[in-house]
């Protein structure tokens, strides 16, 4: 096993889902494998690993970003939003809701970028059309659903209402 000298490593200090985080990282690691090894939040999925398939998207100052892409030092002073921060205990966000209400997802390994993706989509347009889902979902590959029932899931009226509440708050 390889060990890393003390001086290689990197501290970094970031907010995860509302929570501050203090941890000391090699500059090669990537923010995905940073949040599931160094953080333990496994949600983040990994696929491709290389910016293709959104399985790994996360919120970054609210705008959605591909983890794989990032490196954990680049977490640095930013305001980290992974698919833990969605729930509130045992209570799931409206959007989970929407997605177990209309059976968008099978396996659930694109679930957690789906819901970043879909919550940057109802930020700036809280009913958006289908085409306009299918659009900005395009990012996100899903092998299980067949999309019907993810943009079913976002354009359902509750969630268009709960965004709405959202931007007026
Ligand atoms: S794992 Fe990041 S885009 Fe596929
Ligand atoms: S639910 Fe399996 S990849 Fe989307």
């Amino acid at each position: 096993m390889i060990k890393i000298a003390e001086d290689e490593l990197l501290a970094v200090r970031t907010t995860v889902n509302g929570r501050e985080y203090k941890f000391s990282t090699e500059a090669r690691i990537s923010l995905a494998d940073t949040l599931r090894y160094e953080l333990g939040l496994t949600g983040t999925k990994v696929g491709c690993e290389h910016g293709v398939c959104g399985a790994c998207t996360i919120l970054v100052d609210g705008q959605p970003m591909r983890s794989c892409l990032m490196l954990g030092v680049q977490a640095e002073g930013h305001d980290i939003q992974t698919v833990e921060g969605l729930a509130q205990g045992l209570k799931l966000h409206p959007l989970q809701e929407s997605f177990k209400r209309h059976h968008a997802l099978q396996c659930g390994f694109c679930s957690a970028g789906m819901l970043a993706t879909a919550q940057a989509i109802l930020r700036d347009n809280p009913a958006p059309s289908r085409a306009e889902v299918r659009e900005a979902i395009a990012g996100n590959l899903c092998r299980c659903t067949g999309y019907e029932t993810i943009v079913d899931a976002i354009c359902d009226p509750a969630i268009a209402e709960f965004a709405r509440d959202e931007i007026n708050d």
